[in-house]
């Protein structure tokens, strides 16, 4: 006789949450800002005029985009471009139509968490570059890199654009490294977007822009808590707020709490208490220089071949390869 257990069965963002909210500090994790609503935050930030970070990595492209798409296509008559949380791909674009004008023969597979960015990439690249072969694939960086075992036939070049590997603690940006260079062959590439040191009140800005929709973005959180763990957080009576070190390059962001409050969420069966002024810790974007970058490349058993930067070295394009 089959058994049907009736043991719930609990999400990655309903543990999570859980288990971030009882931690103390509290904290939790940016890679649930993004939803629909949080998707287009995000893109609303990336036109920001503060947020310096894709006009810089976008010049990179536009400039270099012949020596990459050079190096990209080197010693093979066709290879795989994979995009490594390809969002709205603005960027990538640049690179896909160079290669299309060139006539190389490739397939871009770009992947990200939310299927919704991923369906309004594919469209516009059938609109716009109806030549390029496309395959999307849905989920976490890690469940879909070991995908790519099969793709072995091809080179391929990894691409990890607009330092989202700054998002990642460094122990956990080296297990990263360490798992995209178990899928790499001796003329794989990894192409790294790394956000540089620089002025801190350029970075603080960045992260800390005048007209909030930065804050709506670090608030989307308890939003989406609201939604669909159905929470009672009031997203008013949270403060964005932004600290970065100069000596460890780390931009944080917190959600501060106003006043005492309690918080009940029902689907984790969970009440949580904020004093005044507590913390939920959200989201780290590392800042990098040469030195941070040789140093978690050789701690990943990857070499950097050569960098592309702006005029004023805000933002760096590593290349990478198996060592
Ligand atoms: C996606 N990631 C690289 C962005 C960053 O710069 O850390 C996310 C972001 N958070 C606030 N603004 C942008």
């Amino acid at each position: 006789m089959t058994k049907i257990s009736t043991q719930k069965l609990t999400t990655d963002f309903e543990r999570e949450v859980r288990q971030g909210l009882t931690d103390f500090p509290k904290h939790l994790s940016s890679k649930y800002f993004y939803d629909a609503v949080g998707d287009k935050l995000f893109q609303d930030i990336m036109a920001m005029p503060e947020y310096y970070l894709t006009d810089a990595e976008f010049a990179i492209l536009e400039q270099r985009k012949t020596d990459i798409t050079e190096l990209f296509s080197r010693g093979s008559e066709t290879f795989n471009l994979i995009e490594l949380g390809a969002g709205d791909g603005k960027k990538t674009k640049i690179l896909l139509k160079e290669l299309s004008d060139q006539n190389i023969d490739f397939t871009y597979l770009p992947i990200d968490i939310s299927q919704n960015a991923l369906n309004q990439l594919t469209e516009t690249i059938e609109n716009e570059l109806p030549t390029v072969k496309t395959k999307a694939l849905q989920g976490t960086y890690f469940e879909t890199l070991s995908t790519f075992n099969e793709l072995n036939y091809a080179k391929k070049v990894i691409l990890f654009l607009g330092s989202n590997i700054g998002n990642l603690l460094h122990e956990q940006a080296i297990n990263f490294l360490r798992s995209v260079r178990e899928i790499m062959l001796k003329d794989d590439l990894l192409f790294l977007g790394v956000d540089q040191k620089k002025h801190p009140k350029k970075i603080l800005d960045a992260y800390n822009d005048a007209t909030g929709i930065t804050a709506a973005f670090n608030k989307n959180i308890l939003f989406r808590i609201n939604k669909e763990l159905g929470g009672d957080f009031n997203p008013n009576q949270f403060l964005h707020w932004e600290v970065y070190d100069p000596e460890t390059g780390t931009a944080k962001s917190y959600l501060v709490s106003k006043e005492a409050q309690e918080v009940s969420i029902k689907k984790l069966d969970l009440t949580v208490s904020f004093k005044s002024w507590e913390t939920i810790h959200t989201e780290i974007s590392q800042k990098y220089d040469d030195e941070i970058m040789q140093w978690l490349a050789q701690e990943s058993g990857l070499t950097i071949e050569t960098e592309f930067s702006d005029a004023q070295n805000q933002f760096k394009n590593y290349v990478l390869k198996k060592n």
